[in-house]
């Protein structure tokens, strides 16, 4: 099965965990309206990328590496309903359509994170997971989102004077990235800390990109407002080095990705994938810009 296909499919079935006949509807109806449409599914991709860098016999625990997949795109859904909030971003549209608050208010919005981050930890629990696996797959989710370097640490150091971006880039995105490389490690029996690099490598060139896109994207395509950086005096790469910085920033931080995937059973397929995957979020109007 192809992994949009098998993400979709698993988002649907582990979601509906979330709610059931106590559930006041509407909590139940914006749970859903959070995951569905996505957008790159990019992190759960990942889990299920590192999975397959594994041969076969490694990747029994489906449940593990599915429940993992889904816990850090519901985690990611989650920080977005946030970061729209009019306390953070203002932002008034996401994924092509009405932010979540906008059409549910920012209460409902805020227990519809709530909701999903619980969710995240409910999944990860599973009883067809091994209970060592489940254990160590929530202290890396809560290491990942916390306040020592998690999310949650990231969105905070906007509300400080002064910030350093790297830092700023690698706890707000970055962390949810090595969240998804160390699950589906550790789902695969694999040691987490290999692969801790590559996510945090992945996710700045990711956040690189977005910052990029936000300065010269346009919000018909990206389906969510550009030029919030600026409004908002945030942190972004572009406005601190200029372009061409930062698009050489870019470039060498996806040959350093591609370089630090770890010993794997698949590893020349796995690099081949990091690398079709890195394209696929590279703003395709960098190449005007110097490398
Ligand atoms: C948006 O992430 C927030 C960032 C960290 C840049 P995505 O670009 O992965 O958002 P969706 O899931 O595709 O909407
Ligand atoms: C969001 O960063 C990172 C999160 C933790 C949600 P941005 O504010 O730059 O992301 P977009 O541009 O709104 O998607
Ligand atoms: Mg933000
Ligand atoms: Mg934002």
């Amino acid at each position: 099965m192809q992994a949009h296909v098998r993400i979709e499919q698993l988002l649907v079935e582990l979601s509906a965990r979330l709610s059931n006949s106590t559930t006041p509807p509407k909590l139940t109806q914006s749970i859903d309206y959070a995951l569905f449409p996505g957008g790159a599914r990019i992190r759960p991709r990942l889990v299920i990328a590192v999975s397959e860098a594994y041969s076969t016999d490694k990747r029994q625990s489906r449940t593990a590496i599915n429940a993992s997949a889904a816990a850090v795109e519901m985690m990611h859904c989650a920080s977005l309903i946030q970061d729209d909030l009019k306390c953070f971003d203002d932002a008034d549209s996401r994924r092509g359509k009405p932010a979540l608050h906008t059409v549910w208010g920012a209460g409902n919005a805020i227990l519809t994170a709530d909701a999903l981050i619980v969710g995240c930890f409910q999944i990860l629990a599973d009883e067809g997971i091994d209970s060592a696996t489940s254990a160590a797959l929530i202290r890396k989710l809560t290491r990942h989102t916390g306040s020592c370097g998690g999310i949650t640490a990231g969105q905070a150091w906007e509300a400080e004077t002064t910030i350093d971006l790297d830092a700023y880039h690698a706890s707000k995105t970055g962390s949810l990235f090595a969240a998804a490389t160390e699950l589906a490690a550790i789902s695969v029996g694999a040691n987490p800390d290999d692969w801790s690099r590559l996510g945090l490598l992945i996710g700045s060139a990711y956040q690189i990109a977005d910052d990029i896109r936000d300065t010269i994207g346009n919000t018909n395509d990206l389906g969510k407002p550009v030029g919030k950086d600026v409004e908002l005096h945030r942190p972004n790469i572009v406005l601190q080095v200029g372009m061409n910085k930062a698009v050489a920033r870019l470039k060498r931080l996806v040959e350093d990705v591609v370089e630090s995937v770890p010993n794997c059973d698949n590893r020349f397929e796995f690099q081949k994938t990091v690398h079709q995957e890195a394209n696929r979020f590279i703003p395709k109007e960098i190449d005007r810009y110097a490398a």
